[in-house]
Parts: C-alpha cells; sequence; structure tokens
C-alpha cells in the first residue's frame, strides 16, 4: 500500500495481526468452577438461539450471585391493619408491566409503581421529549406498541431466560461467564426497567459495583440523554425484531493473584513490538479483529446510563451487550481488567461528547467463532485519573499504569504469534487528564512484554502521531529494551520531583539524550549506529 504520508507510521496495518486469522482453534466449551456458562453447550448451534442451561429457574439470593427481580425473596414492605407485610415485588412488576402504555407517561407510571421510595426523585424529562419530540409520530407508535411490549416479554420471560444464578465476578478472582445474547438481551429490558432490586442505592450491598437500573437515562432534557435513549432503543428493537443466536464471555483478569506474572520492569530484556500509529480512524472501526481497549473507569461503563458520553459510554452505547457487565462486575482494583469477547455493534453514530449523534442501524459482519461468539475482544482497562499533571510521572503511578495495561495485554498460555494486535490510543488522557507521550510510551512497553504489536490511534493528533514514531523509531534503531526505557523514566521522574516543575526537556527529548549520551560511554555493538 502506498503511505500517504500524513495519515500513519509505522509498521502497515496490514502487517498486524487480527483475529480470526491469527487465532488458535478453541478448546471445547467447556463449564469449570472459573468458568459459568449460562446455556447448554452441548446444543449450541449456528443460527439458533441457544438455549438456556438447567432448563428450570434456580432461585438464588446470597453474596455471589446477582440478586433477580423474579426471585422470591423480592419482596417489599406493605402497611394493612395487622401491620408491615411483606409482599412479592416480582407479582408488583408483572402486573405494573403487563398494561398497555399508551405515551411515555404510562412507562414512568409502571417503572415507578414498583420503585415508590424513587417516585419524587426519579425524573422522565428525556423519554418524555423522545416521545413528544424527538422522534416522528409512527417511530413513537412503533415503539409503544411493537418495541416496548417485545421487551416487556423479555422482563416477563426472565425466569425462563436467566435460569442460572449469575455468579458476581468480585474483586482479586479469575473468573469467567459465558451467557447467550438473548440471555443478555432479557437482563438488559430488566434493566431499561429498573427492576433489580437493592441496586437504586450506593448503600446497599452493591455500593461496589456499577450503576445497572437506567433510570438516570430518562432524567434531564439534554440532546445527550436523547441520542443516548435512541441509540439503545435501537438496540432493543433489532434483538425483538430478531433474536441473535451467539455468546458472549465476560472474564475478570487479576494480576496479582499469581506474583511471578507481574513483569519486573526495571530487569526486562524485551525489545519493543511493532508499531502502526494513525491520527486517522478509531479502535472500533479500523481496529476490527484487534484487541480493542476502552478507556474504562473502574466501575466499568462509567456514565453510561448517566451524563458521560467519551469513548467507553459510546462504545457501550454502541456495543450495548457491554452494559450488562455492570450487572455483575465489582470495581476493578489497580491490578485487574475486564475482558469482554463477542458483544455485537448495532449501531452507527456521529459527533462526540456534546455533538453525539445516533445515526443509523449497523449491521455487524465480524465472524462468530466456535463458541458462536462474534470476533470482537474489547478490554476495559481503567487509568488513573490525575488532578495535579506531574503526579503521573511518580514512579508508583507510572509502576501502576504498566501493570494495569500489562494485565489487560497478556493472555496466560498464549503464545505471541497467537495474538492479535492491541488497537488503542489515548487512554487516561480525556476525562483522566493524563499525558499522552507519557500514556503511549506505557502501553507500548506494556504491549511489548506481553508480545503484542501495537495499533495507536492518536484520534486526529498529527503532532503526537510524529513524536512518537519518531522516538519509536530511535528506540527500535538503539536496541532499547522495556528495562532500559523503565530505568531512564524513574530517571526522569527523579528530576522532575527534585525540580518540582518540567526540567527544561520534555521526556522523549530526555530519553533521546540519555540513550544518546549512554552510548557515547559504552558504544552499543547493536546492529545500527544511526543517531
Ligand atoms: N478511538 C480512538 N481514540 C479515541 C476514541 C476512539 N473511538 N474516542 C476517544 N479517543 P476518554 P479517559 C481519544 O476521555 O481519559 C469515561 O467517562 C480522544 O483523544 O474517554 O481514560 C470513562 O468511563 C480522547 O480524548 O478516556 C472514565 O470515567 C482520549 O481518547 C473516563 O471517561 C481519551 O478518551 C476515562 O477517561
Amino acid at each position: 500500500a502506498e503511505q500517504k504520508e500524513s495519515e500513519w507510521l509505522g509498521t502497515p496495518v496490514e502487517e498486524l495481526r487480527r483475529m480470526p486469522q491469527c487465532g488458535q482453534t478453541l478448546p471445547h466449551l467447556r463449564a469449570t468452577h472459573s468458568h459459568k456458562i449460562l446455556i447448554r453447550t452441548d446444543l449450541l448451534k449456528e443460527g439458533h438461539v441457544p438455549v438456556p442451561y438447567p432448563s428450570k429457574y434456580n432461585d438464588f439470593w446470597d453474596d455471589a450471585t446477582v440478586k433477580m427481580p423474579c426471585s422470591d425473596q423480592n419482596q417489599f414492605p406493605v402497611e394493612n391493619e395487622e401491620g408491615s407485610v411483606l409482599q412479592s415485588r416480582w407479582k408488583l412488576i408483572r402486573s405494573a408491566l403487563g398494561r398497555e402504555f399508551k405515551r411515555s407517561h404510562d412507562i414512568r407510571d409502571a417503572i415507578l409503581s414498583y420503585n415508590t421510595m424513587h417516585a419524587k426523585r426519579w425524573d422522565f424529562t428525556a423519554l418524555n421529549l423522545l416521545c413528544e419530540e424527538g422522534m416522528d409520530s409512527c417511530e413513537v407508535s412503533h415503539l409503544l406498541n411493537v418495541t416496548l411490549p417485545k421487551m416487556v416479554k423479555l422482563v416477563l420471560d426472565t425466569p425462563k431466560i436467566c435460569t442460572q444464578p449469575i455468579p458476581l465476578l468480585k474483586t482479586r478472582r479469575n473468573q469467567s461467564l459465558t451467557m447467550s445474547q438473548q440471555q443478555i438481551a432479557c437482563l438488559l429490558a430488566n434493566a431499561f426497567f429498573c427492576t433489580f432490586p437493592r441496586r437504586n442505592s450506593r448503600k446497599s450491598e452493591y455500593g461496589n459495583y456499577p450503576e445497572i437500573n437506567f433510570y438516570r437515562l430518562f432524567e434531564s432534557g439534554s440532546s445527550r440523554k436523547i441520542e443516548k435513549l435512541k441509540t439503545l432503543l435501537c438496540y432493543f428493537r433489532r434483538v425483538t425484531e430478531s433474536m441473535p443466536t451467539g455468546l458472549v464471555t465476560f472474564t475478570r483478569q487479576c494480576l496479582s493473584l499469581s506474583l511471578s506474572a507481574i513483569p519486573k520492569w526495571e530487569r526486562s530484556n524485551t525489545q519493543l513490538t511493532r508499531l502502526h500509529i494513525t491520527c486517522k480512524g478509531t479502535i472500533e472501526k479500523e481496529g476490527y479483529g484487534m484487541l480493542q481497549v476502552d478507556f474504562a473507569n473502574r466501575m466499568v461503563g462509567g456514565g453510561v446510563t448517566g451524563m458521560g458520553l467519551v469513548q467507553e459510554e459510546i462504545r457501550f452505547l454502541i456495543n450495548p451487550e457491554l452494559i450488562v457487565s455492570r450487572l455483575f462486575t465489582e470495581a476493578l482494583d489497580h491490578d485487574e481488567c475486564l475482558i469482554i469477547t463477542g458483544t455485537e455493534q448495532y449501531s452507527k453514530y456521529s459527533g462526540y461528547a456534546e455533538s453525539f449523534k445516533w445515526k443509523d442501524n449497523h449491521k455487524d459482519e465480524i465472524p462468530r467463532d466456535e463458541w458462536q461468539r462474534r470476533g470482537t475482544e474489547i478490554v476495559a482497562m481503567d487509568a488513573l485519573k490525575y488532578r495535579n499533571f506531574m503526579e503521573q510521572f511518580q514512579p508508583e503511578k507510572m509502576n501502576r499504569e504498566l501493570n494495569k495495561a500489562f494485565c489487560s495485554f497478556m493472555r496466560h498460555g498464549t503464545s505471541p504469534q497467537n495474538l492479535s494486535a492491541v488497537a488503542t490510543g489515548n487512554w487516561g488522557c480525556g476525562a483522566f487528564g493524563g499525558d499522552t507521550h507519557l500514556k503511549a510510551l506505557l502501553q507500548l512497553m506494556a504491549a511489548s512484554e506481553a508480545g503484542r504489536d501495537v495499533a495507536y490511534f492518536t484520534f486526529g493528533d498529527e503532532r503526537l502521531m510524529k513524536d512518537v514514531h519518531l522516538l519509536y523509531t530511535f528506540l527500535k534503531d538503539n536496541c532499547v529494551t522495556v528495562g532500559d526505557l523503565y530505568f531512564h523514566l524513574q530517571q526522569y521522574s527523579n528530576v522532575v520531583s527534585k525540580h518540582g516543575q518540567w526540567p527544561n526537556i520534555n521526556l522523549y527529548g530526555y530519553i533521546m539524550d540519555k540513550v544518546s549520551t549512554n552510548m557515547e560511554a559504552e558504544p552499543n555493538p547493536g546492529p545500527s549506529d544511526s543517531n
């Protein structure tokens, strides 16, 4: 391919590995104590909605699993002459949702009838505005008469579709969960109607989990909420018209569970892997088949149901199956990540943040793997949020980011030729205030250590593309290892902290300067003598 000088640098993107070409054949899909599977694996068949396992609903109400709306234990107190008695909340939900929706206010009334404690606080302006002004009358009537009733049906069928207790993916555990896209649609329909018990207040046993019920989505009349609703309703319309037949796997990975897995950065002899860097394109589009980084919040999905509308929230809106991870994923610790394989993209969008708009249906053509999962692997990896810019150059902060990225990129027991490249970009450098030059380097080091190439999307930043490529070429030419780089970062950090301000040379300039000086002191017998 002819290189358009201004658009990309480094290795041509065609040379980087993608799934499914680079992958190994998967082992048989089989439940283990660290991998729960909510469907009948023996009946899994391409093009057919998977069969839930077991066949009958199993009721659990404990600290290890998701408390379900249809549980017998989901009760609420009612006052009568004899005092306070407990009634089934599921029964109430069923009767509230069984009624016809003639206008958007009926949706509010239904939701509030089983969430009475919140009736004063919850606000449905966005939903009303969408129905009154945001859509034409034909779309409104389709929503009220077709899509919503089918979503209600999914909710009412919960005990038939989600029969097995859903394990919570708790901190400090390596644990996987595979479920069908139908099961996810059912759980998300429940989230839409705010049926999940014990999830409407931060003070419950789910205080360390993201919000799942969608009540915040309906509030405020901002265009953000209207566009979010349009995007999610596009998803619900699509899945209720034609139920997708695949599976999705959620894997929580914790680095410190095997101490030997944490790299000894200062001693690493690893050479840098290949880099493709471009100022055009996005992770989700041009990074197809690669490991795609979600610039996450420790509460996965961040503000997807609230006001947030940057990289992570947009990804969760166009691939809404990601949102169900909020139901069972405890806040990520410093050495943990969540890997999600198999979600589908349902919507196209334009704009970003304030200018975000739902654009159209998207037909996802990513092929499915042997487990009937779309070949899209996304990793939720949360950076640290910096209030003070200099803070990120502290050694322990750099270590944290290196280990977080390494945890997200490394795949135990898979050899490098079977690992796709990492598709990433300005991780932690928007809402979280990080420095793009530092973060690019840390991610490159982590990817190299994990044996993966990098496709880096600078999101329009041409300067950054050139800077990173210049440093990268210099480092490669001088055979600088990950360990050497780590050493120079530590030294830079010392200089920064001693001066309490910027050294009069930037990070990349500093590294190039040090590498050159060291080479003069002890000539490197390496293959290149360029400077
Ligand atoms: N592809 C490539 N690069 C992108 C894309 C994309 N699709 N979208 C944005 N960028 P940000 P953070 C670039 O702010 O700083 C959320 O609320 C763009 O240059 O989303 O890690 C989470 O839930 C952008 O400025 O990530 C967290 O709470 C930069 O990536 C918080 O934001 C960073 O995107 C994380 O903030």
